[in-house]
């Protein structure tokens, strides 16, 4: 199966506090965004990467991407100015809309290839799935009329990819776009027109860097990784 990637740096990072959009901020001798894109071009499924910047920095990541020397089509689209706008942007900008196409956080470097893969086959196969791992802690919910606990056996955190029919996920995008809807991410759209997501269990690696603390976890792991490859 094949598929089109479309990766997210266009933020700004303010979390991470690094003075800069974290997308350049080096694990182990590696800038955020190359590790990321680095497993998408290792995968043969994925036909073509569609990589969304914000304009001002596309000069440096076209720099970083030819010194990269990466095979595979990496085209550069203009985000927006919240997450979802930046995804619609990605998506106006695929040509071919016959295969599904994957969404994914430039911020999480350590996407899995069996996940890649599971994520095209449920897309391929049911239109919208999510990669998702089980909630560990207990999850309390406050409202006005007080605290109640939810059952964590229905729980699940979502992650990137996300894993779309290209037609479904577009109509999605475009319909809430009309309705001025904003979702924090894009399976909620699909979930919005009463649409059934499918969950691929993921794997609790596939942090998305948020906050300082994130960049000690995610060089350990880096680490851990090339002590098992033993290079
Ligand atoms: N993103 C994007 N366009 C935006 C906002 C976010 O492409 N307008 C991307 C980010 O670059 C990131 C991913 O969406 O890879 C997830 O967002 P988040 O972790 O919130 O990153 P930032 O928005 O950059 O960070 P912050 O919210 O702390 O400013
Ligand atoms: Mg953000």
């Amino acid at each position: 199966i094949k598929y089109t990637a479309i990766v997210l740096a266009a933020g700004q990072g303010k979390r991470m506090k690094a003075g800069r959009n974290k997308q350049f901020m080096m694990i182990n001798r590696q800038p955020l965004i190359i590790h990321t894109l680095s497993a998408f071009e290792k995968d043969e499924w994925c036909e073509e990467i569609v990589l969304v910047t914000n304009s001002k920095e596309r000069a440096e990541m076209e720099e970083l991407l030819r010194m990269n020397s990466f095979h595979k089509s990496i085209r550069l689209v203009d985000g927006g100015k919240e997450r979802q706008d930046s995804v619609f942007a990605g998506l106006q900008a695929i040509e071919n809309t016959e295969i599904p196409v994957l969404i994914h956080d430039g911020a999480r470097p350590f996407i899995k290839q069996q996940s890649l893969h599971e994520l095209a086959r449920q897309a391929d196969e049911k239109e919208a799935a999510l990669l998702a791992v089980r909630v560990t802690d207990t999850i309390k919910q406050k409202r006005n009329d007080g605290l109640t606990t939810l059952d964590r056996n229905h729980l699940w955190a979502a992650q990137t990819p996300q894993a779309f029919a290209y037609a479904l996920i577009y109509r999605a995008h475009q319909e809430a776009k009309e309705s001025g809807y904003y979702g924090t991410d894009d399976a909620s759209l699909v979930e919005r027109s009463g649409r059934d997501v499918a969950i691929v269990e993921g794997s609790y690696d596939n942090i998305k860097l948020t906050t300082p603390e994130d960049l000690h976890k995610a060089e350990a792991f880096v680490k851990k990784q090339q002590q098992m490859e033993g290079s």
